[in-house]
């Protein structure tokens, strides 16, 4: 167990394409252990192995602080309607911006006995779920960004 350094916008790693996981060494429990501890000391909503300098398809999520979601390999074979709302990640830190995504999801993936299973989500999950799934592609929420990224400190006051 421990937190893990936080790779931020800019660094070549969080533009890179992760891997599949194919085998679940002791490694890669770990390294799913570190990623939660990181979510939580972070008070994240979710985190991407490529944003602890891993690329390897792996997430975690957490949208109410009692819900972990572990996804291995996850891969988004639903999807409908449509949410605008602002969007935040610890590789940008301080800032916010107004992200349309998809308003529900249905997600394939893995657990860590490398079982498949489904999730699906709405709002805020169905939000974090295609936020983390891009980062496994290389991609951070500010290319999808409408008007400009703000700080978090404006936006809430
Ligand atoms: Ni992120």
């Amino acid at each position: 167990m421990a937190i893990r350094k936080i790779r931020e916008m800019g660094d070549p790693v969080l533009n890179k394409v992760c891997k599949e996981v194919k085998d679940i060494t002791p490694r890669v429990l770990e390294l799913i252990d570190d990623m939660f501890d990181t979510l939580y000391e972070e008070n994240g909503v979710g985190l991407a192995a490529p944003q602890v300098g891993i690329l390897k398809r792996i997430a975690v999520i957490d949208t109410t602080g009692e819900d972990p979601i572990l996804l291995i390999n996850p891969k988004v074979i639903e999807t409908s309607g449509e949410q605008t709302g602002y969007e935040g990640c610890l590789s940008v830190p301080g800032k916010t911006g107004q992200v349309t995504r998809a308003n529900y999801v249905k997600v394939l993936a893995y657990d860590e006995n490398l079982e498949p299973f489904e999730v699906e989500g709405t709002e805020l999950l169905a939000r974090a779920l295609l936020h983390e799934i891009d980062h496994l592609d290389g991609h951070i929420y500010v290319e999808k960004v409408e008007g400009p990224l703000q700080d978090v400190e404006e936006v809430e006051d």
